[in-house]
């Protein structure tokens, strides 16, 4: 049985006033959302999502200031990237306060915070007096949501309703930001590009989301955002099998069976094919294909934050 699906913010308000998980859609993909300083409304994330509870979670809200009782430290360089990136995709690691809950941390010193765009999630955070704690809404290691379809199959009964917010605009996860003394660390790429993060700030800028043996976010776990079907990248020596698919940027390839290809942007669009990503992964997971191929993407802009994705979900298929 799937999860009901419909566009009913009045019903997702009074379920997550009732410390309830339900599904909303966000600019970035669709999260599990719960009551952030309500602990047994979070435990509920992490039984639906069958994630560890060592694996910290993002609390969501609708304006910077609200963020401030929740935090003991608001760097005045991480302000100024909150300036230009919020509302949007972007999410700040910050020194808690006593009010954040040990289980939205993991224990950590420091919580995840950012402030969404979408007009839905707005709408309903706009209706609570607490933060909304969210993940992705895959269930652990799987692929992220980015049409309520792709949560509704996944979650079925575990919760009880996904709020439709149709497909989600930029389709991969917030760019996860903090200071380590005077650089800006970034911990996992995403929808805003490196470059633009460069850009915005004087500081140094480091990238670190490299696997560990103790990740700091699951964007550093190695096996990640994994199909069913194995999964490899087209440019690696493995010869496809007969029932293959394949995934690939801007064109068709001769060799293979037209309808055994997707093609994520035939204008090369960088932004669009990110936005398909997760999607084509889905839809090319259910085909019922032997084996899955995806060309990887030139490393530049969202292309870099596309191959880390990739990087992780091909990863469990190496060979
Ligand atoms: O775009 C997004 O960020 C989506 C939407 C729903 O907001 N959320 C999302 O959440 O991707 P999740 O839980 O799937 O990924 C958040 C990452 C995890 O890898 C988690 O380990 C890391 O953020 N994280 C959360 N809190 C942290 C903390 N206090 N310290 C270090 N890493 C943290
Ligand atoms: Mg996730």
């Amino acid at each position: 049985m799937k999860t009901p699906t419909g566009t009913d913010v009045k019903r997702c308000v009074d379920l997550l006033q009732k410390g309830q998980v339900v599904a909303l859609p966000t600019e970035t993909v669709y999260g599990l959302a719960a009551n952030g300083l309500d602990e047994s409304a979070v435990k509920k994330i992490f039984e639906a999502k069958q994630r560890p509870l060592s694996n910290p979670l993002i609390l969501h809200f609708l304006h910077a200031e609200a963020i401030l009782p929740y935090v003991t430290d608001f760097p005045k360089e991480l302000q100024h990237l909150a300036q230009q990136f919020w509302p949007g995709p972007l999410t700040l690691l910050l020194p808690k306060s006593i009010l954040v809950p040990e289980v939205i941390t993991a224990g950590n010193v420091k919580v995840a915070v950012r402030v969404p765009s979408h007009p839905l999630f707005r709408e309903v955070l706009s209706q609570l007096d607490f933060p909304l704690a969210a993940p992705s809404a895959n269930l652990y290691g799987t692929i992220s949501p980015t049409e309520a379809a792709h949560v509704s199959e996944q979650m079925q009964q575990r919760i009880p309703y996904v709020l439709d917010g149709g497909s989600c605009n930029h389709g991969l996860e917030s760019t996860i930001i903090g200071l380590e003394k005077d650089a800006i660390i970034v911990y996992r790429l995403g929808s805003i590009p490196i470059e633009a993060i460069v850009d915005a700030t004087k500081l140094p800028v480091f990238v670190k989301n490299h696997s560990g043996a103790q990740p700091l976010t699951s964007g550093m776990v190695k096996y990640h955002y994994s199909p069913d079907t194995p999964f490899y990248f087209f440019d690696i020596h493995v010869t496809p099998e007969k029932n293959a698919g394949f995934i690939f940027f801007n064109k068709t390839r001769a060799a293979f069976p037209i309808e055994n290809q997707f093609i994520l942007s035939e204008t090369s669009n960088m932004e669009e094919a990110a936005q398909k990503l997760y999607a084509a992964m889905h839809a090319m997971d259910q085909k019922g294909f032997s084996q899955l191929f995806i060309e990887r993407f030139p490393e530049a802009g969202l292309g870099k934050t596309i191959n880390d994705r990739l990087n992780r979900a091909t990863a469990k298929y190496e060979k």
